[in-house]
């Protein structure tokens, strides 16, 4: 057996995970010191305890992000962020980078934060992050209180990176069993569908499939590209939150629920 994930620190629900969505235009007010601990004690923990992740916490840093232009969303003063740094020669790195990251970003929705996940919208030159040799930074974490104001007129110009899912469960499982089947006799499976349904994914492109059959579930992506297997790991932390057990590592990821519905 490959390595497990690990278990939770905090109770999370459905409605917890929905309340999230990308973040885009932040005010200038720093991160206040409680927050800053919580989230310094967290990278740590992740440090710790995954091989290759070397997550770091850069406060009022704008330089990646002041003057960068591109397509793809619109950013307004980012001051702080998480360079999530890894070691890609170990394994299962990308995907462990998605879920260790989606476990920060989801504490940091707890304390009152925005959150973006920044693949493509800065300038890599410029991060204050520390890089050893064979260390990259697939993304970065922007983290700040949300300019509400600013947000509106963002969402407006970025329709399509809109964080409400048209998707619903049936449209990313193939099974076995019907999906009225398991909305009314595995409550708990198809609350983790729904939990996938509300993860971040580059472009908005919701990758992941789930295969439930003879009572086995697996979770997948088709390409195997490292930023499908990001948005693995972020998609199995959304479904595990909700639905307690372990997922296997790999593509496709094996869930073990703690108990059997
Ligand atoms: C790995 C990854 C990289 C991303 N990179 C960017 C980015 O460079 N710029 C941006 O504006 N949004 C980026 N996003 C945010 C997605 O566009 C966003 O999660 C998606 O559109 C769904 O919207 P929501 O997060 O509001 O639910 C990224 C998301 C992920 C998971």
């Amino acid at each position: 057996m490959e390595s497990f994930l690990r278990g939770l620190f905090f109770p999370m629900t459905l409605s917890d995970l929905r309340s999230r969505r990308s973040v885009r235009a932040y005010t200038s007010q720093p991160l206040e010191k409680s927050v800053v601990d919580a989230i310094k004690a967290e990278i740590t923990m992740i440090n710790t305890v995954e091989a290759g992740m070397r997550f770091q916490l850069i406060l009022d840093d704008a330089a990646p992000f002041d003057g960068f232009r591109n397509s793809y969303g619109l950013l307004r003063n980012v001051r702080n962020y998480v360079a999530c740094v890894i070691e890609p020669s170990y394994p299962d790195t990308y995907q462990r980078c998605g879920y260790c990251a989606q476990q920060l970003v989801t504490l940091a929705v707890s304390l009152g934060l925005g959150t973006c996940y920044v693949g493509g919208s800065y300038n890599a030159d410029l991060t204050s992050a520390q890089l050893r040799a064979g260390e990259k930074i697939p993304f970065l974490i922007a983290l700040g209180y949300e300019d509400k104001g600013k947000e509106t007129l963002i969402a407006k110009v970025g329709k399509s990176l809109t964080h409400i899912s048209k998707k619903r469960p049936a449209d990313i499982l193939t099974s076995d069993v019907s999906i009225s089947e398991i909305q009314a006799n595995r409550p708990l499976l198809y609350t983790g569908l729904e939990a996938m349904l509300c993860a971040p994914s580059s472009m908005n492109r919701q990758p992941v499939r789930v295969q439930y059959r003879q009572g086995e579930i697996l979770a997948k992506v088709g390409s195997g590209s490292n930023s499908d297997l990001i948005d693995l790991g972020i998609a199995l932390f959304n479904f595990q939150a909700v639905y307690p057990g372990v997922w296997e590592w790999g593509n496709p990821a094996r869930f073990f629920p703690d108990d059997s519905e």
